[in-house]
């Protein structure tokens, strides 16, 4: 069976505001992709890498992958402009034969070993997609645009949900070639009627978003 990893690094990092991608922010002195790429090699789960740059961006990517040592990047490309469109380059790149695809943020660069076993055990029983999530506890408002409270929302069976996110890999090539918009992978495969799975995440696969994630996160490691 051969597992390939997609991960996309190509967002531009809007809401952190530095002048270069999110992706080669400086994580204790480390562009950030070297994390999560050093992490995805080291599994033993996981055959092959694509990685998915920001345009403009593939040649410093290899580079920092071989200075990493990471020997299972096979693929490196630019992504496009949405995340779906990232994907969907990312998964261009994965080659016929193989079974599952793991796809990644590079945003949430500290992916814990047994997150990456937990989301493709469930695979063999037939699921077409397993997600890491974690129950939402924090009480959920509607918000209007003037700061009103419309509604209280239950949190009755919402989950936050996160990446690593694995599929079937002929699930996901369906999915995407749908040419549908949505945040994350499980979205594009739901919309097709696939049935996707919610397993157990990690509060340290937070995802880097603003300064303060970057810097919680410099502080877990
Ligand atoms: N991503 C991508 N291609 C895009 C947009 C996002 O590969 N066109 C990736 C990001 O690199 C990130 C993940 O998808 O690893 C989650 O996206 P997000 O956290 O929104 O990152 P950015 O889009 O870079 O940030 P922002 O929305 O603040 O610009
Ligand atoms: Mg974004």
């Amino acid at each position: 069976m051969s597992v390939w990893a997609i991960l996309v690094a190509a967002g531009r990092g809007e809401r952190l505001g530095l002048d270069q991608p999110k992706a080669f922010a400086k994580l204790n002195g480390q562009p950030l992709l070297a994390e999560p790429l050093r992490r995805l090699d080291e599994s033993d789960w996981i055959d092959a890498i694509v990685l998915v740059a920001p345009p403009g961006w593939e040649e410093p990517a290899i580079l920092l992958a071989e200075e990493v040592g990471c020997g299972k990047v096979s693929a490196c490309v630019p992504g496009g402009e949405t995340r779906s469109d990232s994907v969907r380059a990312g998964v261009a790149e994965v080659p016929e034969d193989a079974v599952v695809v793991l796809v990644h943020d590079a945003a949430r660069p500290l992916l814990p070993a047994e997150v990456i076993e937990r989301v493709l055990a469930p695979l063999s029983e037939g699921w077409d997609g397993v997600v890491p999530g974690l129950p939402v506890s924090d009480t959920l408002k509607k918000v209007g645009a003037d700061g009103a409270v419309e509604d209280t929302v239950s949190r009755d069976g919402l989950w936050a949900v996160q990446t690593p996110q694995a599929f079937a890999a002929d699930v996901l090539r369906r999915a995407v070639a749908n040419g549908g918009e949505a945040t994350d992978c499980a979205g594009l495969v739901e919309a097709g009627g696939g049935r996707v799975k919610v397993v157990e995440g990690d509060a340290r696969l937070l995802k880097v978003t603003t300064a303060d994630d970057l810097a919680k996160i410099a502080s877990w490691l």
